[in-house]
């Protein structure tokens, strides 16, 4: 049965939230403000959710979602938001997570917002049945593949290349099988990754490897490579040439479904925010360092030593090529952070790690004297908490910079500068 809720705020993913003595209700599609009426059950874990069923009195903030698609596509969570009220929120989400741990920056650098239409990654749900392949994101709240051919976020030529592999990729799929194909384009070049069962047996075969081949030169890609699952190695099959990647003066020949920022623009936000807080010469590390980003810049400014956990990322950066290299260092920085005596090398570290954060490796950092660090993340809670030991341990938080190229998403990142306080 439907009941009429209003809406009081926005919960962490974007749902509008409704309070009451018997708890919340979390409504997908609504705004505060907004008095809608939804079909309210538990979830899995117990959460009351309320299925929109409509709008009975639009918030202020309420506008009309620009794509098509977004009734049913789950890719996006807020174009039903005027971007004033759109704006707030990811700067509020940043706001809380560092108040909740007692914090203030000395200085909010100004934000950075990017628009739609320029994710270059993206990793497409594919199902074949029938001969006939869809490729699309799956549905809103469901497991269903739904076949989207435009979207706002992408680039443009992810979705073309999307509409050449619903047909190119049906004589390499299993009749009746799932998987995942991943495409990025790097500087114009495709890069594709299919993840799942492939070819008569499940592996690749002489035909399949054949049908590869017409593949890539019909679609127009430069690497396909495969594995059976998540945890499998990874095979390239068909490589043109190098898919290189330019950070600062690097060149960076990428492995297959190298960590990339998911926008060009948002790379270039986020390589300036740091650049414009490191020192003009100096030692420099950068942890977390995937296959370069930040490292290629921050060579322009003296020596970098480069720490990551992933292999082909550590070795694209030994081969590195350009005016300077960096030295690259294979490390899982979680299970064995870098030292305190380590650490106070440098004269400025940056550090840029997964979701989870980097908790084990900034209380060694705490405990050392490093001059500047200079935190990326893209998971507000976690670099609250990190940057509250960091805190703790004698730095002030000098700044943080809002950098959002998650548009319409609950994501956001930051870029924030600490300064170790004398004693
Ligand atoms: C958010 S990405 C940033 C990569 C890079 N800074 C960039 O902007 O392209 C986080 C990086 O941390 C790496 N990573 C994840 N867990 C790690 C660990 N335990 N130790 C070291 N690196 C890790 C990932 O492989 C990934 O390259």
């Amino acid at each position: 049965m439907a009941v009429t809720l209003l809406i009081h705020k926005l919960g962490p993913k974007g749902d509008g939230v409704h309070l009451s003595q018997r708890g919340r209700v979390y409504v997908d599609r609504a705004l505060p403000g907004d008095s809608v009426e939804a079909e309210i059950h538990p979830d899995d874990d117990g959460v009351l959710r309320g299925d929109l069923v409509r709008v009975v009195q639009s918030s202020p903030h309420r506008v009309t979602a620009p794509c098509p698609n977004y009734g049913f596509c789950g890719g996006c969570t807020l174009q039903h938001a005027g971007e004033a009220f759109y704006r707030n929120w990811k700067l509020g989400i940043v706001r809380d997570a560092l108040q909740k741990r007692g914090l203030k920056p000395k200085v909010w650098r100004d934000p950075v917002f990017l628009p739609g239409g320029n994710r270059r990654r993206a990793t497409f749900a594919a199902f074949k049945k029938n001969n006939q392949v869809t490729l699309g994101y799956f549905r809103r709240r469901s497991h269903q593949v739904t076949d989207i051919a435009s979207c706002l976020i992408a680039d443009p030529a992810i979705m073309d290349l999307r509409a050449r592999l619903t047909v190119g990729l049906a004589p390499i799929l299993q009749e009746g099988k799932g998987a995942d194909v991943f495409v990025q384009t790097v500087n114009g070049r495709f890069d594709m990754v299919i993840t799942g069962p492939i070819g008569r047996k499940g592996v690749p075969d002489l035909q399949l490897r054949e049908a590869l081949t017409l593949l890539a030169r019909q679609a127009g890609l430069d690497r396909i490579s495969w594995r059976a699952g998540e945890k499998a190695s990874l095979e390239a099959m068909i490589e043109t040439s190098p898919l290189v990647a330019k950070f600062g003066s690097l060149d960076v020949a990428l492995p297959p479904q190298a960590f990339l920022q998911p926008t060009k623009a948002g790379e270039m936000a986020l390589v300036e925010a740091v650049m414009e807080l490191l020192p003009q010469r100096g030692k420099f590390a950068d942890l977390f360092s995937g296959c370069g980003t930040f490292t290629g810049p921050m060579l322009g400014h003296g020596s970098v030593d480069a720490y990551e956990s992933v292999e082909p990322a550590i070795r694209a950066l030994m081969k590195a090529k350009g005016p300077r290299v960096p030295r690259a260092f294979r490390r899982d920085l979680f299970r064995n952070p870098l030292r305190r005596d380590e650490a106070n090398r440098y004269d400025a570290i940056v550090f840029d790690p997964p979701r989870a954060g980097a908790q084990e490796q900034v209380k060694a950092l705490a405990a050392g004297k490093v001059p500047l660090l200079i935190g990326v993340s893209c998971n507000p809670a976690t670099f609250a908490r990190d940057a509250r030991i960091l805190v703790d341990g004698g730095y002030w938080l000098q700044s943080v910079k809002v950098v959002d190229q998650f548009t319409w998403s609950h994501h956001v990142e930051l870029v924030a500068s600490f300064t170790k306080r004398s004693k």
